[in-house]
This record gives structure tokens, C-alpha cells and sequence, in this order.
């Protein structure tokens, strides 16, 4: 299957991005591929919030808007998978093109704006893939965001988590996509307050006897100044973790001028340092109370003992797949384990926050 990759490799890097996205996950929801033999090892187990994570590397949210191929995920070797961004009403997105890959630097640009089936077509297919017995090993996450007409942002989460929220291992508040007008505003402390209050009420509500982790994921583009006060609105508000980060909107010099001149959110190798950096920051802000899913960049077993040591307990990539296909969860799963013995690590959990003074 991985030879089968390889050969399919440069066709799908001969349509566009989008196109070939939609060409894998057609073929993924519809045939049964063999996925092969997840890698599996005692250290690298994973638990919070008294979920059971076979390993701490999952798909990053973007990968899985509609929930369609949840059970391919998880079979091939993800331990976790964040499904979304689901929005309340189907709607379209940005005009296309809206991905664009520069294999040189390992990066991708995207200026989505949220497509999304909605959330009837989502609940069906999130349902069935429950329902499905024995249910697959792995944890699934739902990422949610709101409608870019919504002008009470509220009202949209809200509503996706009395849907969602019995159903979701884990819920994600998306605050920090950079394609949806003011959405990143809704990280700004004012907004920030009352917004949560209103999630976390509504959880409370619909899910009273399984109800499930809420977190929050955030833009590595918040100002310094502005990380405190956010870290401080965050504990407060009794979510229970942070995913650090979503795409930048830096443009680093290096990116050829032609991809760098696209408008969207920037995402693989060049935001890795950004994104670690900023959970280490988070890590301390938190006093360590918060666990974090580290993202950006991750491409290597080192890439995620790196984010790890800084203070994420779990970890997702997305662009790295894009270059290396779904295979890279066992190979960065095997180069981790590795790791965490050779440095005397006998867990993942040994290991969160070790090069974090805080
Ligand atoms: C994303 N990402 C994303 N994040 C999110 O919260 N909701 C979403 O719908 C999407 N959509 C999306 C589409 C595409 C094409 C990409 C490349 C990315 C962001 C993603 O989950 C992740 O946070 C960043 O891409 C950084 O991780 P990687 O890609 O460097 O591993």
C-alpha cells in the first residue's frame, strides 16, 4: 500500500490540492484499503480526561471536515482524530483555488473559509461511524465553528454542542481559524469571557451524564501581551485543554514569492518553531493545569518529542501527511517510542512539560 502511495504520489501532486483531497477521501469513504499494522507500544499510551488514547498522534482538524473517514484514520495508525470544522449550516467556503502546496519548503496555504456538509450531514455520518460494532480502537474529536453569516457567534456553538457534544470524545471551540472575517477577534479577552461562559453553560446542559472534554484551539499569531490575559480567561472558564496552534499568517522570507503571496493561514515545517514556542508559553501561562495537543509542523518522531518536552500531552499533524500520506503516524509513533526510552522516558506523560522551566 505504501509502494501503492508512492506510485500515486506525483498524480495526485498533478491536480490541485483540493481535487486531490477530495479524490482521497471519496476513495477512503467508499473501498476498504488495507491500512496494514498500526504500531503499537506501552509508552506510547496516552490518558486524559479519562479517554484511553492508543498513541498520542492524531489527524488534525481541516483533514476530516465532514467526518467521512473516521475508522481509515484510526486504522491507519492514529491514535486520535479531530474531525472538522463543522459548521451549523452547510455552506461553500472561499472560491477555489483556496490550497495551495510549496513542496520545497513542506508548506501549504489554505484560505478554506470553513466548507462544511453542515451539521445534519456530519451527525449522520459521526453516528454511524459510532454505531459501527465493534467500534474501532481511537478517540474522535469534533472541532466547531460558526457560519460566516452568523453575527452572534454564540448561538452557533452553542447549537452545534447540544447536537454534537453527546456524541464528540473530545469538542473542539475553533476561535483561531484566519478565513472566517472576526473569528480570531473571538480570542480577544472581552469576547473571549463570555463566549466560553456561554459554551461551557450549554454543556452543562445537553450532555449531563458523558459530558465531554471541551477545548479550545488558538492562532500562534496572539500577540505576547495578549497571552496572559487569554491563559488567565482560559482557566477560569473550566475548559479543559488547549490545541496550540492553528495556521499563521506569517510569511516567513524563504517561501517563494509566488506561494507566499496567497492570502490564507500558512501551515507545516514553517510554523513548527512558531507553534511550539507558543505552547510552551501557554504551558507556563496555565501553570501546567491545562494539557495541551500540540500542532504545526510535526513531520518526524522528533518534531513531536520536541512539542512534547514543551508541554503538549497529545500531538496532530495535517500538512505533513499532504507530503508523506497516511503511513507517517506509525513512522512518527515508532521514531517517538524510540525516543522516550533512549532519553529515560517510560511514558508520553513523563515526558510533557520536561523542557519547560514554566
Ligand atoms: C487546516 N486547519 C484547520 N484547523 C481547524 O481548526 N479547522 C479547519 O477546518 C482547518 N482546516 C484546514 C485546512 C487545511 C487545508 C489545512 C492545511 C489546515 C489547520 C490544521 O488543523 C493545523 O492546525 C495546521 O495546519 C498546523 O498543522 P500542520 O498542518 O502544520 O501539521
Amino acid at each position: 500500500m505504501k509502494k501503492l502511495y508512492r506510485c500515486l504520489r506525483p498524480l495526485l501532486f498533478k491536480v490541485p490540492p483540493e481535487t486531490a483531497h477530495n479524490m482521497m477521501i471519496s476513495v477512503l469513504s467508499r473501498v476498504p484499503v488495507p491500512c496494514g499494522k498500526a504500531f503499537d507500544a506501552p509508552n506510547l499510551k496516552v490518558t486524559l480526561w479519562e479517554r484511553n488514547f492508543p498513541n498520542p498522534i492524531g489527524v488534525a482538524a481541516g483533514f476530516d471536515k465532514n467526518a467521512d473517514i473516521i475508522g481509515p484514520c484510526l486504522k491507519f495508525g492514529f491514535g486520535f482524530t479531530e474531525t472538522g470544522t463543522v459548521t451549523p449550516r452547510p455552506q461553500d467556503g472561499n472560491p477555489k483555488p483556496r490550497i495551495f502546496r510549496d513542496p520545497g519548503t513542506r508548506s501549504a496555504i489554505n484560505r478554506m473559509g470553513f466548507p462544511s456538509a453542515g451539521l445534519s450531514q456530519f451527525k449522520t455520518n459521526l453516528t454511524r461511524f459510532i454505531d459501527k460494532k465493534p467500534r474501532p480502537l481511537g478517540i474522535v474529536g469534533v472541532n466547531i465553528g460558526m457560519n460566516k453569516n452568523q453575527t452572534e457567534p454564540a448561538k452557533d456553538y452553542t447549537a452545534l454542542i447540544r447536537n454534537l457534544g453527546p456524541l464528540a470524545d473530545f469538542l473542539v471551540i475553533n476561535i483561531s481559524s484566519p478565513n472566517t472575517p472576526g473569528l480570531r477577534n473571538l480570542q480577544k479577552k472581552e469576547h473571549l469571557a463570555p463566549l466560553l461562559d456561554a459554551v461551557m453553560t450549554e454543556r452543562t446542559k445537553s450532555c449531563r451524564t458523558s459530558a465531554p472534554p471541551m477545548l479550545v484551539k488558538l492562532s500562534p499569531d496572539i500577540h505576547e501581551d495578549e497571552q496572559e490575559d487569554i491563559a488567565i480567561t482560559i482557566l477560569n472558564s473550566g475548559i479543559d485543554g488547549l490545541i496550540l496552534t492553528n495556521t499563521t499568517l506569517d510569511r516567513p522570507t524563504y517561501l517563494p514569492e509566488n506561494f507566499a503571496k496567497e492570502q490564507g493561514g500558512l501551515s507545516g515545517e514553517p510554523v513548527k518553531d512558531k507553534s511550539t514556542e507558543t505552547i510552551r508559553r501557554f504551558y507556563a501561562l496555565t501553570k501546567r493545569k491545562l494539557p495541551i495537543i500540540g500542532v504545526g509542523g510535526v513531520a518526524s518522531g522528533q518534531d513531536a518529542f520536541e512539542k512534547i518536552k514543551a508541554g503538549a500531552s497529545l500531538i496532530e499533524l495535517y500538512t505533513s501527511m499532504v507530503y508523506e500520506g497516511p503511513w507517517i503516524a506509525n513512522k512518527i509513533n515508532k521514531e517517538l517510542s524510540a525516543l522516550l526510552e533512549k532519553n529515560g522516558y517510560n511514558s508520553v506523560m513523563e515526558a510533557v512539560g520536561a523542557d519547560n522551566a514554566g
